[in-house]
């Protein structure tokens, strides 16, 4: 348990022991790695959306029982919020979730630095030379016109920065080229690019460790951007109030969670290149093409007996990886509003079916002229969610921009298209955008859209036709059956 309260899973395995008493894990059998494993999971999220249970495989063809391969794994409130150390019963409220989020990790949230160890079950099979062979994995091809295999979806690539020292982890997505070599896509502007471009530029390989399956919130910090100041191990370590153990690879000295599942230590190559991709990305598209990526090349494996290779195929949204990207950068938007100072936002959400980028709603209770134009233009630029933004959308505080009806409602009603949008051009985005026609320019426009009531007619507005909250509690106190 830690210092606040919450109680945290050691490891991904006591985290799946955790999730199905709850009755959220699925044990499936005998489902293909090419092209099932993807498949079963995106079928079954679409049909029922955030209520997915997680999913593990096993018993996958041409593979030894209990080599399995895990989907869908933060894919619920509850899920998520057993990920985050919360009371289960506040994943009935997104925003009661959002808010305890940031006052945990706000309100006396320090860094725990890791605790270096000698051992650790990552270490109960050691592959190094001629026994290296990603392919031991059951490595899926998660969707149909995928280039290869994947290994790292849900994983983290460890770096160090060759100038300060500091040690990254970010999800980038990993392809096998062979049993000993395989590629990264990582974007520009990304940590790992950065660190990784350094030492190519240097005309030197670039050290690497990729971890797969790890403690839940390492790998929640993976795909989450942090800054220079709060590297991912140390975030991890903090959230769990302590210090997250970690083992020095044999030939990068690079770290990695002692009770990872599998983990692979090599070097990105500075002369040589292997085509990555395409790949099926998170919003829906294979956008991005194949290209030329630095190969790399794996000199060891460490991997737990019996392990689990964790897997994020992204589909057309919503999908089962989704519900925790939307999530964090929900926060981190709202973190990013209250920080430039503007006051009475009062929510924030990154709805899954713009892939927790496209399509992003902010309420506030507005305060003064210019206030909700205020909350669009930083919302469409800060930098946890300028990234291939789209659509901004502005709303009162009665408009719960959680609800996708509530927020169509709203555009509907509240925005005058002609006199309440703004569009901007030039902004950030990336070769991945559906839109950007020349990869060398990848740029984007995006509209913010103001769907809250102008300033000068709060007072005037029509009033809202809703049961007020106390004949809506009546009504629902006189008819529980109704409404259960
Ligand atoms: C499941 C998943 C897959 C991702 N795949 C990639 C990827 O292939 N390449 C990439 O650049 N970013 C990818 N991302 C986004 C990065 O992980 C994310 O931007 C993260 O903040 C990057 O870490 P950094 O800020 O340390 O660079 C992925 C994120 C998740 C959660």
């Amino acid at each position: 348990m830690a210092g606040n309260g919450a109680t945290f899973q050691n490891d991904l395995r006591e985290f799946i022991t955790a999730v199905e008493r709850r009755g959220e894990l699925a044990r499936v059998k005998n489902a293909h790695w090419d092209r099932e494993l993807g498949a079963v999971t995106e079928v079954l999220y679409r049909q029922k959306v955030e209520k997915s249970p997680m999913l593990l495989f096993d018993d996958i063809p041409d593979y030894p029982q209990g080599w399995r391969c895990a989907y869908g794994m933060f894919g619920s409130p509850y899920r998520l919020s057993l990920v985050l150390g919360m009371e289960p019963a506040l994943s009935d409220n997104r925003k009661e979730m959002l808010d305890h989020f940031r006052k945990h990790i706000r309100k006396g949230f320090k860094r725990i630095p890791p605790k270096m160890v000698k051992d650790g079950p990552v270490l109960e099979n050691v592959l190094r030379g001629e026994q290296v062979d990603m392919l031991k994995f059951p490595v899926p091809i998660h969707h149909e016109d995928d280039g290869g295999r994947y290994i790292g979806t849900a994983c983290g690539v460890v770096t160090r920065d060759p100038d300060t020292g500091r040690i990254n982890v970010g999800t980038y997505r990993v392809q096998v080229v062979n049993g000993n070599t395989c590629a990264s896509y990582i974007s520009n502007g990304k940590q790992g690019r950065i660190h990784r471009d350094k030492y190519l530029k240097a005309g030197k390989p670039c050290p690497v460790v990729i971890i797969i399956g790890t403690d839940p919130v390492t790998y929640l910090a993976a795909g989450f951007t942090m800054p220079d100041s709060m590297p991912e191990y140390e975030w991890a370590g903090g959230l769990m109030d302590r210090p997250l153990e970690l083992i020095e690879g044999e030939t990068t000295g690079l770290p990695f969670p002692a009770r990872s599942e599998i983990v692979m230590e090599g070097e990105i190559s500075a002369t040589e290149t292997t085509l990555e991709g395409p790949f099926g990305e998170w919003h829906g598209y294979y956008a991005g093409d194949a290209q030329q990526e630095p190969l790399i090349r794996i000199n060891r494996i460490y991997h737990r007996t019996h392990p689990i290779l964790t897997c994020a195929a992204s589909q057309k949204p919503p999908h089962s990886h989704l519900f925790e990207r939307c999530f964090l950068r929900s926060a981190a938007l709202l973190d990013a509003l209250e920080g430039a100072g503007i006051p009475d936002v009062k929510g924030a959400w990154l709805h899954q079916a713009g892939g927790g980028r496209t399509f992003c709603v902010v309420s506030v209770k507005q305060r003064y002229f210019g206030h909700s134009t205020q909350v669009g233009l930083v919302a469409s630029q800060v930098a946890s969610v300028g990234y291939i933004s789209r659509w901004i959308v502005v709303v009162d505080e009665d408009v719960d921009p959680t609800d996708i009806h509530d927020v169509i409602w709203a555009m509907g009603t509240r925005c005058d298209p002609k006199s309440r949008t703004t569009l901007l051009d030039h902004c950030w985005s990336s070769r991945l955008d559906t839109l950007v026609t020349d990869k060398t320019l990848p740029y984007n426009s995006r509209m913010v859209i103001d769907a809250c009531r102008p300033y000068e007619r709060l007072e005037t507005f029509p009033k809202v036709c809703q049961s007020s909250p106390e004949l809506a509690a009546r009504v629902r106190a006189k008819y529980p059956e109704l409404y259960r």
